[in-house]
């Protein structure tokens, strides 16, 4: 059974709004909003590298779609939004919006729809015909009161391990080996730690968040770690003390430099073979594949230890805000966003798989046909580093507790407490 725990069912029965038939340079009526297709600035975190190329593989389509947009690239840099989604906010609370701007499915995007930032959609599913070419799981966690308030781009996969073989061959494991559980993994980490290398590279806060959700995924269970999030689970319960206690173990097998890298670094550490496992959304593999990395032989993967069968849900999606300046021009984005030829060309770059459920899984990577497969069929949780499990408030305040733990300003007590108060 496939389940997605992020939000309650929203009533489905919004009426759709009449459909707009105008072309992609009619203008709209929508309140606050200007009328100049001219231009496009499309605000995202794809700053650098296979974020990038992903990126520009959307904006080729689109510059085939609407030749008459001028795409400007408001990237700005920083993996998981960790630098953009304070400016954005800065621009919102200014009048200030982009013209679109990427948001994630879930708890994230929920709060600027209820800070009244951005406008229902809807009307353009209609226009697009976009009605059913997403999960209505995924669409769920874009609606409010039946509005829709924005168009998914791609759906990640948040519990990956990344291995580099030649490191785990040198230090005597079996570079195809899994781990049912964290103990298990446990043992390996210790031997890559004996032979000199890092056992386990990660990276800056926000990546840290990541690992920990994985943990705690990994030790409670789907259903538990959605009870995290819905308070059904006691964030002061004695099975989190465990899983947090897991947790600082695995922060001892990570490299000491991790509070100064992003992403890339740390995945980098494992391709250059100084680092034995790395724990990334399947991002990772675009980078893989940046690099000619090729699957099976220069890297291995496989769901973090004690999460087989389960999805840990993220998608990035595409947003018409109020007030935008150029509503047109946003609207022809998010019509390439949405079509079959704009979702293929960047998700085949991105490492993530269509949100559209019509792509052909044959036209993507080894390792996006698994994650495909795992989409269809496994129990779908929420991920808390990628926007879909809490509001951007409660995410913030894990963060500054995962900070504190991770460079040593708080014990294992203190790091529990300060979840408990984050969540409440
Ligand atoms: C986004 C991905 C991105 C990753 C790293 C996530 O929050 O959803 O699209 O690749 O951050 O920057």
């Amino acid at each position: 059974m496939r389940r997605i725990g992020v939000v309650a069912a929203l009533a489905a029965a919004g009426l759709a709004l009449a459909a707009c038939s105008s072309g992609n340079s009619g203008s709209s009526g929508s309140s606050g909003t200007g009328t100049k297709a001219s231009q496009v600035e499309v605000f995202t975190w794809w700053a650098a590298g296979s974020e990038k190329l992903a990126l520009d593989a959307m904006v080729g389509v689109f510059n085939k779609q609407h030749p008459e947009v001028k795409f400007i690239n408001g990237a700005v840099a920083g993996g998981a939004g960790s630098a953009a989604k304070d400016l954005l906010q800065t621009r919102l609370q200014a009048k200030n919006p982009p013209d679109t701007f990427q948001a994630h499915a879930g708890k994230e995007i929920a709060d600027y729809i209820a800070a009244g930032q951005l406008q229902d959609v809807s009307n353009l599913y209609d226009e697009f015909g976009l009605r059913n070419a997403f999960p209505a799981e995924l669409l769920k966690l874009l609606t409010v009161d039946g509005k829709i308030y924005s168009v998914p781009s791609d759906i990640h996969r948040a519990n990956m391990v990344w291995a580099n073989p030649a490191v785990l061959t040198a230090a005597g494991l079996d570079p195809k080996a899994t781990y049912p559980k964290l103990a298990d993994w446990f043992t390996a980490l210790d031997k890559v730690k004996a032979s000199g290398k890092t056992a386990l590279s990660i990276a800056t806060t926000w990546t840290q968040v990541q690992l920990l959700e994985n943990v705690l995924l990994s030790d409670l269970g789907s259903d538990k770690y959605i009870g995290l999030w819905d308070g059904k689970t006691a964030w002061t319960g004695s099975d989190v003390g465990a899983a947090l206690a897991d947790y600082g173990k695995l922060l001892s097998y990570t490299n000491t430099d991790r509070d100064g890298l992003d992403w890339p670094d740390a995945t980098q550490q494992l391709i250059d073979g100084k680092a034995a496992f790395n724990v990334m959304g399947d991002w990772a593999v675009a980078a893989f594949t940046e690099q000619k990395k090729t699957a099976g032989k220069d890297y291995t993967y496989f769901p973090m230890p004690g999460t087989v069968g389960v999805f840990d849900f993220l998608a990035d999606s595409f947003t018409l805000p109020v007030g935008a300046p150029h509503a047109d021009g946003a609207k022809a984005w998010l019509q390439t966003i949405g079509s079959a030829a704009g979702q293929e060309a960047f998700n085949k770059i991105k490492g993530s798989i269509p949100a559209r459920k019509d792509a052909n899984p044959k036209a993507f990577s080894e390792y996006q046909q698994t994650a495909i497969k795992s989409f269809g069929q496994d129990t779908i949780v929420p991920s808390l580093a990628h926007g879909a499990a809490t509001p951007i408030a409660v995410l913030t305040a894990i963060s500054d507790a995962v900070s504190k733990f991770g460079t040593g300003s708080s014990n294992a007590a203190t790091f529990q407490t300060e979840l408990a108060a984050a969540v409440k």
